[in-house]
């Protein structure tokens, strides 16, 4: 029996755990500072179980023991930025904690594959890999498997087609520099410039980039988390049932695209083992631009990261 982890029992954790749960994948051991908030949510989630039929177990705890032997550990600990908080100061702070649950999960479960959610994205994949001292094919970001949801879910809307025959990449860091690739976005095998104008695809491009500001100017209050949760399960299915499926995630480039050193999304096959290989594809020197620009920044933040950690990394 596959056994997930999830650390941070907040919105985008307590979603993983249900997708995670009700698509029959593992059994989940949610994982919180808060006292309660975990053992809650996941009896609450188990209490659905007898509905949505599914013999998965799910528990909540505030003690890493019990975590112990997990298959994957997906981080989600972290803070949103607050009111009068600098990009900075979230850097430090979520980088604090996630170097903490980092080192106590791997502790106790050294096989494990980390999935790694709490944002600036790019930055905290490449600490977590740093802290636990695994194999960077153990250690994974998930960010452009969301950003293609996003702009598939646009795609869909704009045409009129059903979502099952869109098919797109958004590769690069997640934030501002993405890098949707249009070229190979298509419905059904027919690419998107067939069907939309090059100005709708522009505005379709900018509304994925926009994509989780948007989500945040409705909440007001907190960020996305149906569609991370749903995002994050598809790499845990695509791992635990070793699918070797063809997804952009943030992983470790050595050497790929002309990048080093840096975690960013670039095509990836998941599997067993977790990152199988980096898909090479040709690209255009604009889309090699922006992937470089995307690596320059996230490479800049991690020097800071490594600035503001003490110890550094
Ligand atoms: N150990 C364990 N859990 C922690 C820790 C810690 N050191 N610090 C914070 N947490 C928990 C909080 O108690 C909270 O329950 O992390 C949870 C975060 O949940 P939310 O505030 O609801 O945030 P959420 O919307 O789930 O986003 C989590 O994912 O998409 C990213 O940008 C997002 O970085 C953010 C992360």
């Amino acid at each position: 029996m596959s056994k997930v982890t999830v650390v941070g029992a907040g919105n985008v954790g307590a979603t993983v755990a249900q997708y995670v749960a009700e698509k029959d994948l593992a059994d989940v051991v949610l994982v919180d500072i808060v006292d309660g908030l975990p053992q809650g949510k996941a009896l609450d989630m188990l209490e659905a179980s007898p509905i949505n039929i599914h013999d998965r177990n799910l528990t909540g705890s505030n003690d890493y023991a019990d975590t112990k032997g997990s298959d994957i550990v997906v981080i989600t600990a972290g803070i949103a930025r607050k009111p009068g908080m600098n990009r900075d100061d979230l850097l430090k702070t979520n980088a604090k904690i996630v170097q903490d649950v980092a080192q106590q999960t791997v502790k106790h479960s050294p096989d494990a594959i980390f999935i790694v959610v709490t944002n600036p994205l790019d930055v905290m994949t490449y600490l977590t890999w740093k802290t636990t001292k695994l194999q960077p094919q153990k250690v994974i970001g998930m960010a452009g498997v969301l950003d293609s949801a996003r702009f598939q879910t646009f795609i869909a809307m704009e045409t009129g087609y059903s979502v099952e025959d869109v098919r797109a990449m958004v590769l690069g860091g997640h934030g501002d520099l993405m890098v949707p690739l249009t070229r190979f976005a298509t419905v059904n095998g027919i690419p998107i410039s067939e069907l939309l104008s090059k100005d709708k695809i522009n505005a379709l491009v900018e509304r994925t980039r926009d994509g989780g500001a948007e989500i945040v100017k409705y909440l007001k209050a907190g960020s996305a988390y149906y569609a991370p949760g749903a995002s994050v399960s598809q790499m845990v299915e695509a791992i635990l049932r070793d699918k070797n499926r063809l997804l952009p995630c943030a992983v470790y480039a050595n050497g790929e695209y002309g990048l080093k050193d840096v975690y960013i999304g670039l095509p990836a096959v998941l599997g067993k083992g977790g990152l199988k290989k980096i898909v090479e594809i040709k690209l255009t020197s604009e889309e090699a631009d922006a992937l470089k620009q995307s690596a320059t920044s996230i490479k800049e933040n991690i020097d800071k990261m490594n600035e503001l950690l003490v110890p550094a990394v």
